[in-house]
């Protein structure tokens, strides 16, 4: 349950092992947080993060198993979390594949696993969340959208259009939920310097886990439905998504 002040003091991730995740945790267990429930596959690096978040001070670390692309499981295991420890004050979900565009061209399989993973899992999940949520009174939850998908590039547009899909369901789970007490927000980062994006060149206005950690908590101590990390790209976005189709192609080529 949140403390007087609004603090979080219980975290569920969905996608435990996840870097901006991490940061996010070590952040909040810096503030109120003890009870942090890190969900993910098993080769998912959680038990590492687990033993960051235990050694920054966190008293209740566990790690249970999730696996976004197995909808018919989200239910159970958001009950047995939410039974076993109690209030859950956010639920954070940074589960997602980057993938290349080329490699989805050639396999159009693996594309509709991204489409699974970074969508389909996350709209089960969520609807599971905030049916707990709705039995608690309050509750908040942050999903991971990103520039990607505010408008896609031709050269990632299967990973863009599951970060549309993602941010246009998050857009429409909040509006439903206003007056319960449960709040959705979506963040959308530009290129954040990560296990995800390793190897990769930076893009303009680059950010680290621990900025977007920030960005997150600010926004959530604000009650903000929308987050940019960093903040610049809304305005940047807002003059992207007015162009006309074929400038926007020419801009977007790198
Ligand atoms: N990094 C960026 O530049 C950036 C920019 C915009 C938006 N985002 C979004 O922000 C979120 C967090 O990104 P990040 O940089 O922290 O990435 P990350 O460190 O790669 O974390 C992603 C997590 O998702 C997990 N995951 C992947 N497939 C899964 C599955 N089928 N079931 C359950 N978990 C699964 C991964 O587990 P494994 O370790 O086992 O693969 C990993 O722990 C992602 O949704 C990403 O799309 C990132």
């Amino acid at each position: 349950m949140q403390d007087a002040l609004g603090e979080i003091q219980s975290v569920l991730v969905l996608g435990g092992g996840s870097d901006i995740g991490r940061s996010l945790c070590l952040r909040l267990v810096k503030g109120r947080c003890r009870t942090v429930v890190l969900a993910g596959r098993p080769e998912d690096g959680m038990d590492a993060v687990a033993a960051d978040l235990r050694a920054a001070g966190a008293t209740t670390v566990e790690t249970v198993l999730w696996e976004s692309t197995d909808p018919g499981s989200h239910q159970a295991v958001v009950d047995d979390v939410f039974d076993r420890f109690g209030d859950i004050d956010l639920v954070y979900a940074p589960a997602g594949i980057l993938g290349s565009q080329q490699a989805f061209d050639a396999d159009p399989a693996f594309a509709a696993a991204a489409v699974a993973i970074n969508f389909g899992g996350l709209v089960s999940s969520s609807l599971a969340v905030v049916e707990r949520f709705r039995r608690q009174g309050h509750g908040t939850l942050v999903l991971m959208s990103s520039v990607a998908g505010v408008r896609t590039r031709k050269d990632n547009y299967v990973y863009g259009s599951t970060k549309s899909g993602l941010d246009a369901f998050a857009q429409g789970l909040g509006d439903s939920l206003v007056g319960t007490g449960i709040k959705v927000m979506v963040v959308r980062p530009g290129f954040v310097k990560t296990k995800m994006t390793e190897g990769m060149d930076a893009a303009p206005f680059s950010t680290t886990p621990e900025k977007v950690a920030e960005l997150i908590c600010d926004g959530i101590a604000k009650g903000k439905e929308v987050v940019w990390a960093p903040g610049l790209l809304k305005f940047l976005f807002f003059g992207f998504t007015n162009l006309p189709r074929a400038v926007w192609r020419k801009v977007s080529d790198r």
